[in-house]
Order: structure tokens, then C-alpha cells, then sequence
């Protein structure tokens, strides 16, 4: 009788300290229980992914939680924020055995940069962060994704899918990812419409990558680099970006 009252104070007590230090901590999020801490938070995969406004990615983000020797570490705390009504399902969980957490996640309904800012507590109090950029398209820049689907993905994606073999290691002079803000934001408007409708020869590059000036029309041309332009991580200088407050 009396060590059961006792087990009970305890748990009253324990739930008490929880609860105050959830509050303080995370100003009343629901707050999952850490089993295991780790020391950095890695990408796997699931990054500077594209889709069209308000809708969900393809492939959802998975990130992983290791320790200082680079072991994963199953248990620990992965939360997720993001801004501009872009948000992550579940928003935070534990990592599972292979010290991977999965969510998927939704974009705002303006078009532009999303950054989802992940989160894991640290065995002393601390947290350690990493932020990923997604882009949410608007009607022009779907259009652009569709065309390069068909005409551009094949040579300019280095990743091969069940669908999709990649041409990339046939070619001598390699292209970019579109992604790479790098490489294509120095690049001007008119150079990109020149490149795309002229092919390389046009601008002393590589004749590998072929003229599409009289296969696609001017508003398709155009519907290419407004996609270019909204996938560019580095973002492009002209899109804002949806950065999370965390
Ligand atoms: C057959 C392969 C191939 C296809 C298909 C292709 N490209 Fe390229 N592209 C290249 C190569 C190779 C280069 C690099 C040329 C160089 O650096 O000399 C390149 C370069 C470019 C560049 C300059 C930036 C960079 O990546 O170095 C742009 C922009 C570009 N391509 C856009 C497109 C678009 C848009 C399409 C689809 C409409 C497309 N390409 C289709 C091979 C291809």
C-alpha cells in the first residue's frame, strides 16, 4: 500500500517536472520524450524537391540524427518548422532504429522558397538545427517543369530512377543540375533563352547540349527559365524566401 503511494507521487512528480520544463523549453508544444541524444542532424534524402504551390512533394524528407563517431542514433528528438503555411506531417517524432526520421512535407500557396528548419536536442539542453530548401511553383514554372521533364532531365539530372536512365556520363562537357543556384543565378535571362532556343555552340559552350529554338515556342522557352529560376538553391536573387522562425 504504502510503496504504491509512493510509485504514484513519483509519477505526479515526474509529470510535474515534465510539464514545467516542456513549458519553459517549447512554450507548450506538445513535446515527444527524447530516449537518446545525438550530436548532428544529416539529410538523407528529400531536398530541393519542387512541386506546385500548396501541394505536397513526391518523396518525403528523411533526416537522421548521429552521434560524434557517425553512428545513428535511434530515439532521439527530430522537430520540424517551416513558414508561409508551408508544414511538415508528422511535425516531430523520434527517430526510428536506423536513426531516421520521415515526414512529408506540404508547401505554401505562394510560389517561392520554402526553408524547413529541423531541430534536435542535444544531451546538455542544447539543440543542433539544419534547414532544407524546397520550391513551391507557380502555373509558369510547372509548365517549365513539364517541359523538362520530357526534353532536359535526362542530361541534366545525374540520378538515374526506375523510369529514367541518366545520359549524364555519355556527355564530355557535363551540364548542371538546375538546382545548382551556383552555376545558373550568374547567368542572365538572356543567356539562358539564348543556351535553350540556340543550344551551346550559341555561347561557346559544348554543342552536346542541343538548340530547342524550333521545337518549343517562346512562351515554352520562357516557362524553362522561370523554372530554372525558381529551383536555383542558392535562391535566385529575385525570389524571397519563405524562412522558418525557429
Ligand atoms: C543531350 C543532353 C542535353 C539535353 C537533352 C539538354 N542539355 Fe542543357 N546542357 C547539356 C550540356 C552537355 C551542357 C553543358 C555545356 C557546356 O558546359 O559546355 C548543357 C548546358 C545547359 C545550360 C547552361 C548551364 C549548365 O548546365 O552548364 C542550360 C541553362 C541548359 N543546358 C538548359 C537546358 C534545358 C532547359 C534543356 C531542355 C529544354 C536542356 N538543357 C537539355 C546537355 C543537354
Amino acid at each position: 500500500m504504502k510503496r504504491t503511494g509512493m510509485r504514484a507521487s513519483f509519477l505526479v512528480l515526474c509529470a510535474a517536472l515534465l510539464t514545467i520544463s516542456a513549458c519553459t523549453r517549447h512554450s507548450g508544444a506538445p513535446g515527444v520524450t527524447p530516449r537518446a541524444f545525438g550530436t548532428a542532424l544529416v539529410s538523407v534524402s528529400g531536398e530541393k524537391q519542387f512541386a506546385g504551390v500548396g501541394s505536397q512533394l513526391e518523396q518525403p524528407l528523411v533526416l537522421q540524427v548521429n552521434d560524434a563517431k557517425g553512428v545513428a542514433v535511434a530515439g532521439a528528438v527530430v522537430r520540424l518548422s517551416a513558414a508561409g503555411g508551408a508544414f511538415a506531417t508528422p511535425r516531430e517524432g523520434l527517430t526510428g532504429p536506423d536513426g531516421q526520421f520521415t515526414a512529408t512535407i506540404t508547401l505554401g500557396g505562394a510560389g517561392g522558397h520554402y526553408q524547413i528548419v529541423a531541430s534536435s536536442p542535444t544531451a546538455s539542453g542544447q539543440q543542433i538545427f539544419m534547414r532544407v530548401d524546397e520550391s513551391a511553383l507557380g502555373y509558369q514554372e510547372m509548365l517549365g517543369a513539364k517541359l523538362n521533364e520530357i526534353h532536359c532531365i535526362r542530361c541534366h539530372d545525374p540520378e538515374s530512377t526506375a523510369e529514367r536512365v541518366s545520359n549524364m556520363d555519355n556527355l564530355t562537357a557535363k551540364p548542371h543540375a538546375f538546382t545548382d543556384g551556383a552555376v545558373l543565378n550568374p547567368m542572365s535571362a538572356a543567356d539562358l533563352t539564348s543556351i535553350i532556343s540556340h543550344g551551346g555552340v550559341a555561347v561557346n559552350k559544348s554543342a552536346e547540349m542541343p538548340p530547342y529554338g524550333s521545337m518549343l515556342t517562346k512562351q515554352e522557352i520562357a516557362a524553362l527559365v522561370a523554372f530554372l529560376r525558381a529551383v536555383a538553391d542558392p535562391p535566385y536573387l529575385a525570389q524571397g524566401v519563405n524562412y522558418a522562425s525557429n
